[in-house]
Order: structure tokens, then C-alpha cells, then sequence
């Protein structure tokens, strides 16, 4: 079975009540539950995780290099701007990464328009909401990752 890792970085369990009109209205649980759904129609097998912690974040990566991982999903939110750390995790592991944003970060504050992740990620979506998780998942299920 195909194995993802879904990775959500800080402030991402606030989701629903942290800045909607910037971050939208659903839970980390009815995203989580959106991703589940998809996987399980198309025999997947997902995991979503969320972390306050850079250094759990990172040994969520470990992990997914040796127990048959076949690519990754990362928000690492705030991380993303700061992390050399969660790079150089993401270059040990040899699947296929995609970095998710709820929000379009390159319309925003300029220290958001620059990822470290970018750096190792085959695919960046940025900007669509929660449907950017489901369309990550998408290009891996249909074979573009
Ligand atoms: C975010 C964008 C980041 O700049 C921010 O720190 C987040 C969330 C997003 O999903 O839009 O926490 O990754």
C-alpha cells in the first residue's frame, strides 16, 4: 500500500480559530479527516501529524525514511521561513515531498516569501486552503509525484 505522511507544523492544531480570514474556518481535524477519506477511497495509506516542536517534526521524518514512507506532505508553517533543520531532515529522506500553504505566502510579509522546504520540494501549492492538501495527495494517488 502506498504510505503518506502528512505533517503539519506550530499553530496548525489552532486551525478554525486562528486568523480565518487568513487560515479559513476548518479544523486540523476535518483536514486530517478530508485527507483520511481520499486515502481510504484509493487504498492509501495516510498519516497526519501535527507539532508544536521543530526537533518532533524531524524525528516524524526519520521515521518516514525507514518504515516504507513513499513521500511526504509538509506544512511546516512558521518553520518553513526559519528551519535549515527540517531541510536537511526532508534531504535524508528519499520519497517525494510536497510543501503545502494554506495561504498564498508570497502575497503576504516578506519573510514569508522564502521556504527553506521549497529548496527540497518537488511540488509547492500555496494559496488554496485546505484544498491544497487534497490536491497534493491527488498528484501522488494519479502518479505526478
Ligand atoms: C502557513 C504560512 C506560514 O507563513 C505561517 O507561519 C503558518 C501557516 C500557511 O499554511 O499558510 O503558520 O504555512
Amino acid at each position: 500500500m502506498n504510505k503518506v505522511l502528512v505533517l503539519h507544523g506550530p499553530n496548525l492544531n489552532l486551525l478554525g480559530t486562528r486568523q480565518p480570514e487568513i487560515y479559513g474556518s476548518e479544523t486540523l481535524n476535518d483536514i486530517n479527516n478530508a485527507l483520511y477519506e481520499k486515502a481510504a477511497m484509493n487504498g492509501w495509506d495516510v498519516t497526519c501529524r501535527q507539532s508544536n516542536h521543530e526537533g518532533e517534526l524531524i524525528d516524524a521524518i526519520h521515521a518516514a525514511r525507514v518504515d516504507g514512507t513513499a513521500a511526504i506532505i509538509i506544512n511546516p508553517a512558521a518553520y518553513t521561513h526559519t528551519s535549515v533543520a527540517i531541510l536537511d531532515a526532508l534531504n535524508a529522506f528519499d520519497g517525494t515531498v510536497i510543501e503545502v500553504h494554506l495561504s498564498n505566502v508570497h502575497k503576504r510579509e516578506s519573510f514569508r516569501h522564502h521556504s527553506y522546504v521549497s529548496l527540497r520540494a518537488d511540488g509547492v501549492i500555496a494559496g488554496l486552503g485546505s484544498q491544497g492538501y487534497l490536491a497534493a495527495l491527488d498528484s501522488l494517488i494519479r502518479g505526478a509525484g
